[in-house]
C-alpha cells in the first residue's frame, strides 16, 4: 500500500463546527452480523474509512453482494444482500489486516454452523488473544475451538448443532461479547452472557441484530440474554451510531489548540468519561441534545489530572493516547493508567521527540506538563497513536510530518478535510520515508 504522511503546521486554534461520522467499531460488527441475514438490509451513516473498505471486500469474498452509495452528507450507504454466500471460509488476505474480521467466526457459525477464519490483525497493543471467544464457542458446541487447531494461521470451527449456553466472561471483552451475540442469535435454545461488555457499539450491534429478527435483551448491561431463532428475515434500513472515539479526538484537538469547536452528530452521554475529565482540568464543555462545544476561558488555568482506562462506562482506552497529549499541555504532573491493553504506549517515544516529558512505569505513564510541543518527524505507530500525534502536531510550533498516516485513515473519515474546515493547516504529503514500516 502506498505510504504517505500528514504535514501539519501547528499553532492555529481550531474553530467552528464538525460533524462526527458513524462508529467504526459498530459498523464492523454490524457488517459481520449482516452476513447472517436471510434477506437484505441497508446500512446508513457508514463511515468512509479504510477498515470498512477491507471488511466490505472480505464480505464480498464470501459471496455477499454489497452496493455502495455515497450519501449527500459525505458518509456512505451500503445495500447488502448476503443470500449468495456459498462458503463458511473467511480466508481472504484482508482478514489479517483488521481485528474486527474475527466477528465472522460468530456470524458464519450462526449462518452455516461452521466457520474458517484466517487469524485477524489489527493494532499491536501487545498480546490480543481470542481465547474467550473460543471458550464460548466451545461451550456452544463448536469443535475445533482451541488454539491447537490453528493450522497455517487458519482456525476452523464446526458445530453440529450450535447450542445456546451460559457464557461467563472472566474478562470484560468487547469482541467476545459481540461474537457470542452473533453466534447465539441463530443457536438452538437460549444463551446468557454474564459479565458482558457494555460499550455503545455492543448496544448498536444488538439493536441491528434485533432489527434483523434476533431476540436479544439486556445489551448495555452486564447480562445479555439471547433466544436463538431459526431465521433472520431482514429487509430493513439501519443507521449506525456516531463514533465516540472520533468525537473525543476532535474534542481534544479543539482543547489543545485553545480553540472553540462544536462537535455535532454525537450522543453526548457517550462522551461523559472524557467530558468530566476535561471539565476537571479546566475546559468548558457545553452539552446539547446531539452536540458538545469545547472551549476554555483564557483566564482559567488547565490542570493535570489522573486517568485510568476501563471498559465502558469507564474511560475508553481508544482515547488514551489523545488524552496523554491533553495531559502534556496541562499544569503539574498527571498520571495515565492503561488498564485494558498491556502495551499501548508505543507512541510515547514519538511524543517525546516532540518535547513531551513522560516516564513510563509498567502500565502507568507519568506526564509532566510542558508549555508547547515542538515540530518533528514522527510515525503513527497505530490508529489512535496517529490521532494523538495529529493533536500534538496541531498544537506544536512549526511543521510536523506524521509518517504512516494511512493508519490514521483506518478510523477517521476525511480527517484532513474536517480539520481544514476548522482552520487547521494540514495536508497529505509524500512519505518522509524516515522509518521502515515493520507492520505485517
Ligand atoms: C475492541 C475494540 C478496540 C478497543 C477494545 C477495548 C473493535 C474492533 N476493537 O477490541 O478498539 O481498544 O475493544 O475497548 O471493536 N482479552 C482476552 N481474551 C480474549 C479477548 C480479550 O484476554 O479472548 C483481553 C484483551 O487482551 C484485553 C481485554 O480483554 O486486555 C479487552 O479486550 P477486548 O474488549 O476483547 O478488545 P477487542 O474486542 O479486541
Amino acid at each position: 500500500m502506498e505510504s504517505y504522511s500528514y504535514k501539519i503546521t501547528g499553532g492555529k486554534p481550531l474553530k467552528g463546527h464538525v460533524n462526527i461520522s458513524g462508529s467504526k467499531n459498530a459498523v464492523l460488527g454490524i457488517l459481520a452480523a449482516s452476513m447472517m441475514v436471510d434477506g437484505t438490509c441497508t446500512l446508513e451513516n457508514v463511515p468512509d474509512i479504510s477498515d470498512v473498505h477491507v471488511m466490505v471486500k472480505i464480505c464480498e469474498s464470501l459471496g455477499a453482494k454489497i452496493e455502495t452509495e455515497l450519501a449527500p452528507e459525505g458518509s456512505v450507504t451500503l445495500h447488502i444482500d448476503p443470500r449468495g454466500i456459498d462458503t463458511y471460509k473467511a480466508t481472504d488476505p484482508g482478514v489479517s489486516k483488521i481485528r474486527a474480521s474475527y466477528y465472522l467466526l460468530g456470524a458464519l457459525l450462526g449462518r452455516c454452523g461452521k466457520a474458517s477464519l484466517r487469524m485477524p490483525g489489527g493494532c499491536d497493543f501487545g498480546q490480543r488473544p481470542i481465547d474467550l471467544h473460543l471458550k464460548a464457542f466451545r461451550l456452544m458446541g463448536a469443535k475445533g475451538a482451541d488454539y491447537r487447531n490453528i493450522n497455517g494461521g487458519i482456525i476452523t470451527l464446526n458445530a453440529d448443532p450450535l447450542r445456546g449456553a451460559k457464557i461467563f466472561l472472566d474478562i470484560v471483552s468487547v469482541g467476545a461479547t459481540i461474537n457470542v451475540m452473533l453466534a447465539a442469535a441463530k443457536a438452538q435454545g437460549n444463551t446468557t452472557i454474564v459479565n458482558a461488555a457494555k460499550e455503545p457499539h455492543i448496544v448498536d450491534v444488538a439493536n441491528f441484530l434485533n432489527a434483523m429478527g434476533a431476540r436479544i435483551k439486556g445489551a448495555g448491561t452486564d447480562t445479555i440474554k439471547i433466544q436463538g431463532v431459526s431465521t433472520l428475515p431482514g429487509n430493513f434500513t439501519y443507521s449506525i451510531i456516531p463514533d465516540q472515539i472520533e468525537a473525543g479526538t476532535y474534542m481534544i484537538a479543539a482543547a489543545v489548540t485553545n480553540g472553540d469547536v462544536t462537535v455535532h452528530n454525537i450522543i453526548p452521554t457517550h462522551m461523559d468519561p472524557l467530558s468530566s475529565k476535561m471539565r476537571e482540568m479546566g475546559y468548558t464543555i457545553d452539552e446539547g441534545d446531539d452536540y458538545v462545544r469545547v472551549y476554555r476561558d483564557p483566564e482559567e488555568q488547565i490542570w493535570g489530572t489522573n486517568v485510568k482506562t476501563a471498559p465502558y462506562p469507564g474511560f475508553p482506552t481508544d482515547l488514551q493516547p489523545q488524552t496523554v497529549v491533553l495531559l502534556c499541555l496541562s499544569q503539574g504532573q498527571s498520571k495515565m493508567d492503561e488498564d485494558v491493553w498491556e502495551n499501548r504506549y508505543q507512541y510515547i517515544p514519538e511524543l517525546i521527540r516532540m518535547g513531551a516529558n513522560i516516564n513510563i512505569f509498567d502500565h502507568v505513564a507519568l506526564v509532566n506538563g510542558i508549555d508547547h510541543f515542538n515540530c518533528a518527524q514522527v510515525k503513527a505507530t497505530d490508529l489512535r497513536a496517529g490521532a494523538a500525534l495529529v493533536c500534538a502536531a496541531l498544537a506544536a510550533d512549526g511543521t510536523t510530518y506524521i509518517d504512516e498516516a494511512r493508519r490514521i485513515d483506518r478510523g477517521y473519515e476525511k480527517i484532513v478535510d474536517k480539520l481544514k474546515s476548522l482552520g487547521a493547516d494540514i495536508e497529505v504529503a509524500s512519505s518522509v520515508g524516515f522509518y521502515v514500516d515493520t507492520e505485517a
